[in-house]
């Protein structure tokens, strides 16, 4: 890598994606200040602000929330936008908005700040072993230069098309993640309460067609009773708004997904948005009066 990089946004991914940056010479920034002492106790630099970050970086990535999270921090006052110099590129790999993601490449664009939406697949699991999948939107050429960095968090990356291309792609990858979600949770709790082991189910299921990460990864969550968040409720909803939103627009029928939205709207009702995805099972297990366990 022979760019200097910087890093805003250190939460569940942020922080282990960053830590997979630290050879390259990093800077980072969080709006809140643990995320920061962190990186910085392991070797990275701490930035002032986004503005700041963007001004001692050749490369600068985001990995915050919603659309309206990444427009403040690249366009907003002391955004990235004021940190503009000769080169800067600014890749944004929070899952948002593919709309949202071409404004802001355009506001960048008009700075002479080249832009990349490269979200993510993978979970924490997949940004601590830096394997995640990169779903790449933007020019070639700017992919290209920005692959080595990429490449330290991230076992695939692929170039999906123009601006906000990636974002697409990752709604995509969103609606098979939920909608499976579902097939798990229904599965689990119908096991639950057929009077089968949860355990024996996920054991036999998970040699066969019925097999998936969610079942791998979320369902032995479930049995052990462990809610705590790889990814928070509240952002597969938003990730579910933002596919439902744009199928609206183009009349192509979700039917599965505004079903898994409507169940996590209810959890993020109920006060559950800071759980894990697997809370799920919490939107089932009332109506069959059963607990999986
Ligand atoms: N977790 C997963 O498995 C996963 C997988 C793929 C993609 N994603 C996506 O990746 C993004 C981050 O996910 P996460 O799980 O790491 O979320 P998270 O734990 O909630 O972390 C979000 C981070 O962004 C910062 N932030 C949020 N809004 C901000 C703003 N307006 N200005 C400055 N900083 C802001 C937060 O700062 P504070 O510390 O101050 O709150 C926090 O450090 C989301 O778009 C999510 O949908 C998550």
């Amino acid at each position: 890598m022979t760019d200097r990089i910087g890093f805003i946004g250190l939460g569940i991914m942020g922080r282990p994606m960053a830590r997979n940056l630290l050879k390259a010479g990093l800077t980072v920034w969080n709006r809140s200040r643990p995320g920061i002492d962190e990186l910085v106790s392991e070797g990275a630099a701490a930035g002032a602000g986004p503005a700041d970050v963007a001004r001692r970086s050749g490369i600068v990535i985001t990995m915050v929330g919603d659309s309206p999270d990444v427009e403040e921090v690249a366009l907003g006052p002391n955004g990235i936008v004021e940190g503009a110099h000769d080169g800067l590129v600014h890749i944004d790999m929070s899952t948002i908005s593919p709309d949202v993601t071409r404004r802001i490449a355009a506001g960048l664009a008009e700075a002479g700040i080249e832009m990349l939406d490269a979200p993510v697949s993978g979970g924490q699991q997949g940004a601590i072993d830096g394997t995640l999948s990169i779903m790449a939107g933007g020019k070639a050429e700017t992919l290209g230069r920005c692959r080595p960095v990429l490449a330290a968090m991230g076992g695939k990356i692929v170039h999906c098309g123009p601006a906000g291309a990636g974002q697409t792609v990752k709604l995509c990858n969103q609606i098979a993640v939920a909608v499976t979600n579902l097939g798990v949770c229904e599965a689990l709790v119908f096991a639950a309460r057929s009077g089968i082991d949860p355990r024996v189910m996920i054991e036999a299921v998970s040699a066969g067609a019925g097999n998936s990460w969610q079942l791998q990864n979320l369902a032995p969550r479930i049995v052990e009773r462990d809610f705590r968040p790889g990814f928070k409720v509240a952002h597969q909803r938003k990730d579910l708004r933002l596919a439902l939103g744009a199928a609206a627009a183009m009349a192509a029928p979700l039917p599965g997904t505004g079903l898994v939205a409507e169940l996590f709207s209810e959890l993020v009702a109920d006060g559950l948005g800071e759980e894990g995805t697997q809370a799920l099972v919490k939107a089932l297990e009332g109506a069959a009066d059963v607990e999986v366990r």
